[in-house]
């Protein structure tokens, strides 16, 4: 386990730690009503696409605590209504809306019972999701360690550790089971302009887990790949359409093209819960767009001229054509991904 709980359920609490305040404090907040749990999605207490959805999901269990309904399917309309407000907290990262709609399900499919029976289920399938996402995280960590030499360098965008999941986290989560095999593994972690999740949480991480890593900034990888023996680029993922292109943190774009000037081979770590069938391609993925003031201010400090216009996009789609292969939880799969990710999905 991490020497931390992203998210926590004890005495029908919601505990998440305020990632926020991380690498200097380690606060840990409250949660007992769903409007609170999506606020904190929102305002990025708790961030990365396996951690929302895992929150929304307890945010569900919530509702159904708050619910006054005495019958199943007047619990069930409020949960609809939980449903909707939660949903509406990020638009881009699948994982939110996947795990929302699995609570729903169980909500619909136990309406013959009791409300103390359907609450009950709700909280078994969110301790579900819970649990699987660990194991999920290792099986592919354990899967990708043949991409990943003894002595590896590799470059990792943002954070997808144990903070942007349960526990070992994705991309993140590939570099700590390596070094738990006895890996010689150095990680560069992009700082990740502009909410600093490499520099402040992924640096956090890997100090942590005793492993040896370098902090640069985001226009630094193409010096870093011509000037060290750059194994591949690891990141994550917040939603990947059915032909396997890939929305992730903003910049993730930027690396990959970089990445294949340079011939260093670009993993992508997908749980298959971020694999949104529903959708062709990339262009179909709604990108979130955050408030100006990520951009123009540093610390409360403004870093730009007053009333300069800005754009912030919290994500981009990285075309699969750059994308050397997909890890998820089943197996890799490399292209063609619309054949690959689909047996993989239906194994
Ligand atoms: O805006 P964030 O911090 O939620 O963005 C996180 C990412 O983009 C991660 O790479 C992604 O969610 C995968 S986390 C395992």
């Amino acid at each position: 386990m991490a020497p931390f709980r992203s998210i926590a359920w004890e005495n029908e609490t919601l505990i998440l730690l305020d990632q926020r305040q991380l690498p200097h404090q380690t606060v840990y907040l409250q949660y007992r009503d769903p409007a609170s749990v999506a606020d904190a999605i929102q305002t990025m207490v708790v961030r990365g696409a396996p951690a929302i959805g895992v929150t929304a999901a307890f945010g569900m269990v919530l509702a159904a605590t708050a619910s006054t309904a005495t019958q199943p399917d007047g619990l069930l309309n409020d949960l609809q209504t939980a449903a909707h407000r939660l949903m509406q907290a990020r638009p881009t990262a699948v994982n939110l809306a996947w795990a929302v709609k699995r609570m729903l399900a169980v909500a619909s499919e136990s309406l013959a019972g009791s409300v103390a029976s359907l609450r009950q289920q709700l909280i078994d399938e969110a301790q579900n999701i819970y649990q699987a996402d660990i194991q999920i995280n290792r099986q592919m960590g354990l899967h990708a360690q043949s991409l990943i030499p003894d002595g590896a360098k590799v470059i990792h965008h943002c954070n997808t550790g144990a903070l942007a999941t349960v526990d070992y986290g994705t991309a993140l989560g590939v570099i700590r089971i390596a070094h738990e095999q006895g890996k010689q593994i150095h990680a560069f972690l992009d700082e990740t302009r502009p909410r600093l999740q490499g520099a402040s949480l992924s640096a956090y991480e890997l100090k942590a887990y005793g492993i040896p890593h370098t902090v640069i900034v985001d226009g630094a990888s193409g010096y870093v790949m011509k000037t060290q023996k750059i194994n591949c680029c690891l990141v994550g993922c917040d939603r990947v359409s059915a032909n396997g292109d890939v929305a992730n943190k903003i910049g993730t774009y930027n690396l990959a093209i970089v990445a294949k000037a340079h011939r260093v081979p670009f993993y992508v770590a997908c749980p298959l819960s971020t694999l949104d069938r529903s959708l062709s391609n990339g262009d179909e993925i709604n990108i979130e767009e955050r408030a100006p003031e990520e951009i123009t201010h540093i610390q409360g400090q403004p870093i730009t001229p007053a009333g300069t216009q800005v754009l912030n996009p919290a994500f981009d789609v990285t075309p699969h054509e750059y994308i050397t292969a997909i890890i998820t939880e089943k197996g890799i799969a490399y292209p063609p991904y619309p054949k690959t990710l689909a047996a993989l999905f239906d194994t």
